[in-house]
């Protein structure tokens, strides 16, 4: 009888703070944090407490995992001792759980359920960097869109995404997971995604979450989860500005990074979760752990036991807890010490509450869970339409000598060749969620698919990703010999980048390069086609090798679109996102680098190079080819001169000089040659993506402000200063035309 008259309580208490609102027109914030507070104020400690802790099933997907449910959990939800699950999926599991929580515990909170939908649910995308690599933010927020709307189908409401670390490391593995090394670009990619996921929070929408902040890309030797140490400005003009613009773009949670930043780990930064994201940046959201980040405190050596880390991370800001248990361990009693405000709690408490209010939870907790919904949904054929269309425009066209590509249509014999030419695993990617191999398209099926028995297709695997033998060698040999053209899948496995797989090199694993070499012998004119998570010093392939396709991983329709793009009914447009260095002894290497007192200077000894290596990277950030050529012509400012309150209006002719039409993005990047502290030699300002028929010009126009050209001063202000400027557009980041403006007092 008690716990029924707990509910109309609780139903009447709710229903009346809205019709109380419904006299005056509130904003739904207002009327949320209402709803909010309504709730709060009937919680006792421990349920406040059970709203900042997750746990994982660490199960997947399936029937199995019903009979899984420890009787642990159930008896955590019962009581209102957790908040979230994270690895918790499918429409009818989350429903089973959901109805314990809103049903069998005192409050009937409902749960939220988290995910890594990092390029897809069950139909993968391409990995984010090569979302990335189109340079189209309105690709990634088609890509995120559909991603959101697979998984909100299968009981998902949460996503750990997107990942916005900036990365200038290639040895890193989860150089795979985020939009490279410049800030601008990553800064639109983050927004795009943020847009994609939440949409207007219907049921079809996800809530996004900007991660791993901050500054974890940072990791010295690009090794994961080590010691970050940068500069405050670094932090400020490199590593946050995407996390800013995830923010105002409404992103509802962020997640606490793994490293520390000059000491401080993340996850009990203050000046990061509190001064910066609440005071600086007004976020309203809420912060969740990574995996055990809280736990991790005591390993770093900041908190002696797991009940200090609590007490450091609830007081920096840090408001859910991943799995590490402290919270549900130590909050209460921290409270009772006086250690941790009841306050504090309330405040974090607060901010899940609010999400949960977003996304519709209370009103219905199952919105997610229609299994109806689930199996229209999943691997629908409007979903892996966009897979297929984010792929090809992914696609970074490195080298094409004598105009190998596209495929003539009349070769006889095509021989597919190398260890990722029948893979259906590795084109997944890293972090694939729920995708499976059998769901993808080889690129040995797609081209089969493709040529529809017009052509011959040979295959041999020629060796393994990562392994010394070269007994497969000479098949291969045999099969080119057998052909007109040899396209050649060489690459990494799928396990090689994402979490936890940092490279010492950036060469092709095992004895790839060595089949190359033996392929090249035969005189076969050879394709490459590269799949792999990070940028490769590929310096063979790409002094012997005709053509080399940059692939990434694709994702399920990796065959498909690498046929479509091979034979030319696509003509590839993508740019890097990130710069390839030519050996792992570049790094660091990108693009947006400091002039330094003595830059590089082959013909000056005493200048900042290598004695044994060219002073450019193998190709630039920016790079990309198409199977046509442009020119650039006309860069032309309508200012020469500009105040805080003009606008610089700059144009530029782009023609498309070839035999085909295609996309071309065309980038803007500006430098500031004289600051109160060393500035970039260059900085991607603008980019668009435009289309050109064969023989066709277009004059693109872009608008810069003074807003464009703040930075971290000397004083550590954001503001610009005055000062010359140069203005470069052009193609990519070295091959650029050239102007220059002022910036002066008004
Ligand atoms: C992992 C990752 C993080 C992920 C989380 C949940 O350790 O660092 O990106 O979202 O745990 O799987």
């Amino acid at each position: 009888m008690k716990k029924h008259l707990n509910t109309l309580i609780i139903l009447l208490s709710i229903f009346f703070n809205q019709i109380t609102f419904t006299q005056e027109i509130k904003s739904t914030d207002e009327i949320i944090s209402a709803r909010v507070d309504s709730v709060i104020a009937l919680m006792t400690l421990d349920e406040k407490i059970g709203q900042l802790n997750q746990l994982s099933f660490g199960i997947g997907w399936g029937p199995t995992v019903k009979s899984n449910v420890p009787d642990e959990y159930k008896e955590l939800i019962r009581e209102g001792k957790i908040g979230s699950f994270l690895n918790a999926l499918g429409a009818d599991f989350t429903r089973d759980l959901q109805k314990i929580a809103v049903t069998e515990s005192r409050l009937k909170i409902p749960l939220i359920f988290g995910y890594d939908v990092i390029h897809g649910f069950k139909t993968i995308f391409p990995i984010p960097l090569a979302e990335a690599a189109t340079w189209q933010p309105e690709m990634l927020e088609m890509s995120t869109h559909y991603q959101a709307l697979e998984a909100s189908s299968a009981g998902i409401n949460w996503t750990f995404s997107p990942m916005v670390d900036i990365a200038r490391d290639p040895r890193w593995g989860r150089i795979m997971e985020g939009s490279g090394e410049d800030p601008y670009l990553g800064s639109l990619m983050a927004a795009a995604s943020v847009r994609g996921y939440q949409g207007n929070l219907s049921d079809k929408n996800i809530i996004a979450c900007a991660k791993h902040y901050a500054g974890y890309g940072g990791a010295e030797g690009g090794r994961d989860y080590n010691t970050v140490d940068i500069s405050e400005r670094t932090l400020q003009d490199v590593y946050l500005p995407p996390f800013k613009s995830a923010v105002d773009a409404g992103v509802q949670t962020l997640m606490a990074s793994f490293n520390e930043i000059n000491g401080v780990p993340s996850s009990a930064s203050k000046y990061l979760l509190t001064d910066v994201l609440r005071d600086e940046w007004g976020f309203k959201g809420f912060v969740v752990s990574d995996w055990n980040s809280i736990g991790e405190l005591v390993i770093h050596g900041v908190a002696v036991d797991l009940k200090q880390a609590a007490n450091i991370a609830i007081n920096a800001g840090l408001d859910m807890d991943m799995e590490s248990r402290a919270y549900i361990t130590y909050l209460a009693a921290l409270v009772k010490e006086g250690k941790v405000s009841e306050e504090t709690v309330n405040e974090s408490v607060k901010r899940v509450l609010r999400v949960k209010f977003l996304l519709g939870l209370f009103d219905d907790p199952f919105k997610y869970c229609n299994e109806e919904r689930e199996k229209e949904t999943i691997l629908s054929k409007e979903v892996k339409d966009a897979a297929l269309e984010v792929a090809k425009k992914s696609f970074v066209l490195l080298k094409n000598e004598n105009n190998l590509l596209p495929l003539k249509k009349d070769y006889k014999k095509i021989a597919v060749i190398g260890p990722l030419a029948n893979s259906t695993e590795n084109p997944l990617g890293g972090w694939a969620a729920m995708g499976d191999s059998s769901d993808v398209i080889s690129i040995l099926a797609g081209l089969k698919n493709y040529v529809k028995g017009n052509t011959e297709i040979l295959f041999s695997e020629g060796c393994k990703i990562n392994d010394p033998s070269t007994i497969g060698f000479t098949d291969a040999i045999n099969t080119a010999n057998n052909s007109d053209i040899v396209i050649l899948c060489l690459g990494e496995g799928n396990d090689m980048s994402g979490e936890a797989c940092s490279r010492s090199t950036l060469d092709l694993p095992g004895v790839q390069e060595q089949l190359a070499k033996e392929l090249f012998k035969t005189g076969k004119p050879i394709v490459v086609v590269l799949m792999n998570g990070r940028p490769l010093s590929i310096n063979w392939l790409n002094e012997n090798i005709l053509a080399i396709l940059e692939t990434w991983f694709p994702g399920i329709t990796a065959g498909e679109a690498i046929a479509q793009v091979l034979f030319g009914d696509y003509n590839p447009a993508g740019k890097l996102p990130v710069t390839f260095p030519r050996t792992v002894g570049q790094i660091p290497i990108y693009y947006n680098h400091k002039n330094s007192g003595r830059p590089g200077d082959l013909k000056n000894h005493y200048t900042s190079k290598y004695l044994d290596l060219p002073l450019t990277p193998l190709y630039p950030f920016g790079y990309g080819l198409s199977y046509t050529t442009f020119s650039y012509s006309n860069l032309s400012l309508n200012k020469n001169k500009i105040t805080k309150n003009d606008k610089l209006q700059i144009s530029v002719t782009v023609k498309n000089t070839g035999n085909y039409d295609g996309e071309e993005v065309v980038q803007l990047y500006i430098q500031d040659l004289v600051g109160s502290v060393t500035r970039p030699v260059k900085e991607l300002k603008r980019f668009q993506k435009i289309f050109l028929k064969k023989g066709e010009s277009k004059t693109v126009e872009f608008t810069l402000s003074e807003k464009d050209l703040r930075f971290t001063t000397a004083d550590m202000k954001f503001a610009s200063e005055p000062g010359t400027f140069k203005v470069y557009a052009g193609t990519n980041s070295v091959d650029v035309l050239e102007s220059q403006f002022e910036l002066v007092q008004d």
